[in-house]
């Protein structure tokens, strides 16, 4: 009777172990690192990560007052936006980059809606009927997502604080998932979110 309870006891321990190893798999964000809430300085730049740590992972997340952003190290160049994607709020900081029309471009993994790195320009495939072309041309709905602006100094990156006198779509999902979201965003996968 004792060697059944222990076996049973061990099984459990066995079932708990295991669900705690498939957890952290799912959570684990393999493109990028993830700071959790930013340090502010002074003069109100915040800190983000060490340069050559961007460099390498390619990408980190941050918290800025409970908003998520996400800073990108593409082709030489630094970029951040929000993180949350200006159509439902998927999560940016794990699409792909793509090259449109020689635009670095995130993929939303969720809908797979582009947005330029540079500007936060959401682009679409179209025919514009000012200048008729036989097939669809990327054309740009405007500034869609918010981008933050970047500081380097002395190995640092550091964005400033979001000016929020001026709206952009993105806004809406950044408030909504502020606080209460999962910054790894591998919580939270589309299917879960669709449901
Ligand atoms: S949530 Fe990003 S494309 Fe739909």
């Amino acid at each position: 009777m004792l060697d059944l309870i222990i076996l049973s006891i061990h099984f459990f321990i066995c079932f708990l172990i295991s669900i705690a190893i498939w957890r952290g798999a799912k959570d684990v964000d393999l493109h990028s690192s993830s700071r959790g809430a930013a340090e502010m300085r002074p003069d109100g730049l915040i800190f983000i990560g060490k340069e050559e740590d961007i460099k390498k992972s390619g990408r980190i997340t941050a918290k800025i007052d409970g908003r998520e952003i996400v800073v990108f190290y593409h082709e030489g160049k630094f970029h951040a936006l929000d993180s949350r994607c200006y159509h439902e709020g998927g999560p940016l900081c794990r699409g792909e980059i793509e090259d449109i029309n020689g635009q670095a471009c995130i993929v939303c993994p969720w809908h797979k809606f582009k947005i330029t790195l540079e500007t936060g320009e959401g682009l679409y495939e179209g025919i514009n009927p000012l200048e008729p072309s036989p097939t669809p041309q990327w054309q740009s709905k405007g500034v869609k997502q918010r981008i933050h602006k970047l500081t380097i100094d002395n190995g640092s990156v550091y964005v400033c604080p979001p000016d929020l006198s001026v709206s952009f779509d993105s806004d809406y999902f950044a408030e909504k998932y502020k606080n209460g979201g999962e910054l790894a965003m591998g919580k939270q996968s589309h299917s879960e979110a669709a449901e």
